[in-house]
């Protein structure tokens, strides 16, 4: 498929896609499996190969039956009732919107987001996202693949402060944090303590603490949240941009620039007019 053409009546639906995302999230209370499906949609992402990644094709049937995958169709639904209202926009860009805007409503911190993902019919094989069930070789395998690194597979593990897993989806059961629609550094300072009565921790989770390249990040997340803002952030951006370059006219325009570039040439033409206006005066001023 075509990537978008990323023009600006195509940042204005973006836009508009974004406070209904805010809305429905809010109102549907979903966040957590919203970010949870731009996740599994990007995770599937092969840097060698180049295949996977965000581009939509978890709305295959195919994909999203996948088992790794299940519970995840709901938000899918979710997601087709903006894109009916914003049919330009691709479901590749849709999902990694609506995983950023996620992270945002939750009062996590603003993951930087440029558009323009072309979509995919083409689905991967299952097995690419990662087992909960294995440790740290498995972490590694599963993310170095996609080209991430120890510091993104710790940081974006962070992503399970929102959220629960459920028995008839994948076996476990619980939140991983006292308010899972918190978006903080709490489920670092959870899994520091140890096992708490009613918290979950997946074996997988628990290698960020066993393996020596991995605690030192938890333990930083754990005590300075902003550190954690700061490199989730950043792993996150990485991570909906896995196999995708922006086009340079999607990387440079977005709709606030177009503002404030607008505010910059009001700013520019109010100076001139002023060492105009200055010129004048003292001209007259020599004259009288
Ligand atoms: C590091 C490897 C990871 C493993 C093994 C893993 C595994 C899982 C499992 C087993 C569940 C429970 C699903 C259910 O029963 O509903 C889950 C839920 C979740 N995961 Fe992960 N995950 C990983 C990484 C991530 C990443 C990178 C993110 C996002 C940045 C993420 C975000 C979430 C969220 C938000 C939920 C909660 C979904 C809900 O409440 O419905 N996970 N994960």
């Amino acid at each position: 498929m075509a990537f978008p053409v990323v023009d600006a009546e195509y940042l204005k639906d973006i836009d508009k896609a974004r406070r209904h995302l805010r809305a429905l999230i809010s109102s549907r209370n979903c966040a957590p499996l919203m970010l949870r499906l731009a996740w599994h949609d990007a995770g599937t992402y092969d840097a060698k190969l180049k295949t996977g990644g965000p581009n939509g094709s978890i709305r295959n049937e195919e994909e999203y039956s996948h088992g790794s995958n299940s519970g995840l169709k709901k938000a899918i639904d979710f997601c087709e009732e903006v894109k009916s209202k914003h049919p330009r926009i691709t479901y590749a860009d849709l999902y990694q919107l609506a995983g950023v805007v996620a992270v945002e409503v939750t009062g996590g911190p603003t993951v930087a987001f440029v558009p323009g993902r072309k979509d995919s019919k083409i689905s991967p094989k299952e097995g690419r996202l990662p087992d909960a069930k294995q440790g740290a070789p498995h972490l590694r395998d599963i993310f170095y693949r996609m080209g991430l690194s120890d510091k993104d597979i710790v940081a974006l593990s962070g992503g399970h402060t929102l959220g629960r897993a459920h028995p008839e989806r994948s076996g476990f059961d619980g939140p991983w944090t006292v308010e899972p629609l918190k978006f903080d550094n709490s489920y670092f300072v959870e899994l520091l303590k140890g096992n708490s009565e009613g918290l979950l921790k997946l074996p997988t989770d628990k290698a960020l603490l066993d393996d020596p390249k991995f605690r030192p990040y938890v333990e930083l997340y754990a005590k300075d949240e902003d550190a954690f803002f700061r490199d989730y952030a950043e792993s996150h951006k990485k991570l909906s941009e896995l196999g995708f370059t922006p086009s340079s006219s999607s990387s440079k325009v977005n709709v606030n620039d177009g503002i404030l570039l607008a505010q910059s040439a009001v700013g520019v033409a109010v100076a001139a007019a002023v060492v105009v206006l200055s010129y004048f005066y003292e001209v007259r001023k020599r004259k009288k």
